[in-house]
Formats: C-alpha cells, structure tokens, sequence
C-alpha cells in the first residue's frame, strides 16, 4: 500500500516520521507541494493522497487527482469548506477530515487573544518598546467581570467555556444543536439576539458553512452591547469583516481579535517583511492598537500537528483498505 502526502511542512516530518515507524508496511512518499491540478500527478500510484488545507480543491485539482486514479483523500485538518463536493462525488471520492485533533489548541489561543484585548496588551507592549513604563492610560478589564457569549458549543467552544468558568467569567452561550451537559448546567440563551444583548465579548466557535456567512453583520453588530469585544478564530467567512471595521471606527467595537480572514487564501503563512500588504484590510487592521491579528495560528501546536498526521495517515490506510474511518467525512 502507498499513500502520498502533500504540503509536507518541516515541522510534520517528526510526526510523519514516527507514523511511518509504526507502520513499516506502508510506503509513504511526500512533498512540500500543495496539491493542485499541476501536482497531482506525483500521487500516480497511491492508494490515497492526504492534504491539508490551504488552497481550494476545486474540480481542476480533483479532476487531475481521479485521472491518475487516487480517489481517496484525506484532510490533516477539520475544515472542509474548500472542496469541491460535487465534483468529489462525480469521482466518488472518499474524503476524511481530522475533526478534533486538539480543540484546546483552538480554545486556548481565542481566549489567550481574549485575554490581552481585556489587558490591552498590544498597547502596553508598544509603550513599553519605546521605554514608557507609566501605567496610565493602559488600565485593562477583567475577565470574571465580563459576560462572554460563547457561539458554537462544540469540542472547540466546550473547553473555551472551561477556560472562562476558571477565569471566573459568566458564560452565556448559543448552539443549535446544544450540549446537554451545558443545558443542565442553564448556559443557553435562546437565540443570538439573546446572547449579543449579554455579552460584553463575543467569541466564535461555528463551522464556516454557507448558512454561517456572514453571522457577525451590520444587524448583528448594532444588536450587540457598546463596546462590545469580539474574537473569532473559527472560520473568516462568518465576520462581515467591513462591518467590524465600520464598528471599530465608531467604537460600537472596542476591540477585535481574528486568527482567521476571508480572504486569507496567499496572504497568511506568507511573508510579508519589507513588503507592502497586498491587502489594505488587514493593514489598516494590523496597525490598530485594539486589534489582534494573527495568520490562522490558533490550530499551530505540537500536539495538534501530531494528530492531524497520524490520524489522517489512519484514515488514508483505512480508505484505501476499502473500510470507512470514523472520520470519514459523510457528503
Ligand atoms: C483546520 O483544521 O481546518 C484549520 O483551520 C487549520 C488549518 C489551517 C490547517
């Protein structure tokens, strides 16, 4: 059996490399290329092709993959809003995703942002490197004196709440499908209007599926509190992202954080330095005292890398063992 991988980063190696030990019945073969219609032919004779996401795969690219005969795909990462689904299922792909590789990674970098919004950090750390030790006007918030809303309880929003309960924070939160231990325990609200009216921070935890687009708006934002914080580190389809800044201008917005932008795609995990930003957007957001940018590195943390192989390697043996992972993803 052979599986292909592709965008080997260097810091998976040691993950890849420990998998492959365990497993010396399997021939595996990398590169750092990212899948595109252009490579796909390096996977010819795979039983399967295991990626992660950074690029769209779109019909060209999974039209290249089927035509020299590797159907079985398998993600090293949960999100699976760029694929191509219809034409996977003209090909019959088999796809699987990692679905938790390591929610704390995700909960605990949101709430670390949370965090240094509440304390200002950004703005006393530029203070201090221009050798201002004076407190004033730095004074910050503290987190058991805010209402949080929590949207999206899943694994990921499920440890951002047990983050807050310990920091002493009242969490209210919101889930379509709510958590029956977190029902119990009365964090719901009843719906977002709900929750936008509580919270003095808004943190995001929802996939970016089409009926997601878009949720933090201008209606969105007028029905939340003045002043309001607001941290998303899910997916950066779910924030109309003029509508925050229209919000930051008019401090309706007090401070935002975002690991994630629409339109990150060849701007994040880029470098920049000594280069203009090709986008004015996330310029005028990085220069902002009361805003955190960081390049969709809330998942980036050894234990999630060593999941997201090994159990994307799993799945790729099981797939092209003709049997259906557990994480197999059901389209
Ligand atoms: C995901 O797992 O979907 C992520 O957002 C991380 C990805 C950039 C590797």
């Amino acid at each position: 059996m052979k599986i292909f991988a592709y965008g080997i980063r260097d810091d998976e190696k040691p993950s890849l490399e420990d998998w492959k030990s365990a497993h010396p019945d399997v021939e595996v073969d990398y590169t750092q290329e990212l899948l595109t219609p252009e490579t796909a032919a390096l996977a010819e004779g795979a039983d399967s092709a295991v990626v992660y996401q950074q690029l769209d795969y779109t019909r060209e690219t999974l039209t290249a993959l089927a035509k020299v005969g590797v159907t079985n795909l398998s993600l090293r990462n949960v999100g699976t809003d760029n694929i191509d689904f219809e034409a996977a299922k003209e090909f019959n792909f088999n796809i699987s995703n990692v679905p938790v590789y390591s929610p704390n990674a995700i909960a605990e970098h949101s709430m670390i942002q949370l965090s240094r919004l509440l304390r200002r950090t950004k703005a006393l750390d530029a203070k201090i490197a221009k050798h201002d030790l004076r407190w004033a006007p730095t004074i910050g918030r503290e987190m058991r004196m805010q209402t949080v809303g929590v949207i999206g309880t899943g694994h990921i929003g499920r440890v951002a709440i047990n983050i807050l309960k310990g920091f002493g924070a009242k969490v209210v939160a919101y889930d379509k499908f709510p958590n029956a231990e977190l029902q119990a325990e009365g964090l719901y609200v009843d719906s977002l209007d709900d929750l936008y009216a509580q919270a003095d921070a808004v943190s995001l935890y929802v996939p970016g599926v089409p009926e997601n687009h878009h949720m933090i708006d201008a209606d969105a934002i007028a029905k939340m509190k003045d002043g309001v914080v607001i941290m998303n580190a899910s997916r950066g389809n779910l924030v109309d992202i003029d509508a925050v800044i229209a919000g930051l201008d008019s401090g309706k917005i007090s401070d935002f954080g975002m690991d994630v932008y629409e339109e990150e795609v060849g701007l994040f995990n880029e470098d920049w330095s000594g280069k203009a930003f090709p986008d004015a957007k996330i310029a005028d957001l990085i220069s902002r005292e009361n805003v955190l940018v960081t390049p969709h590195t809330a998942f980036y943390t050894t234990k999630a890398v060593l999941e997201m192989v090994h159990q994307s390697m799993d799945a790729a043996v099981a797939f092209a063992n003709g049997e259906t992972p557990a994480i197999a993803v059901k389209y």
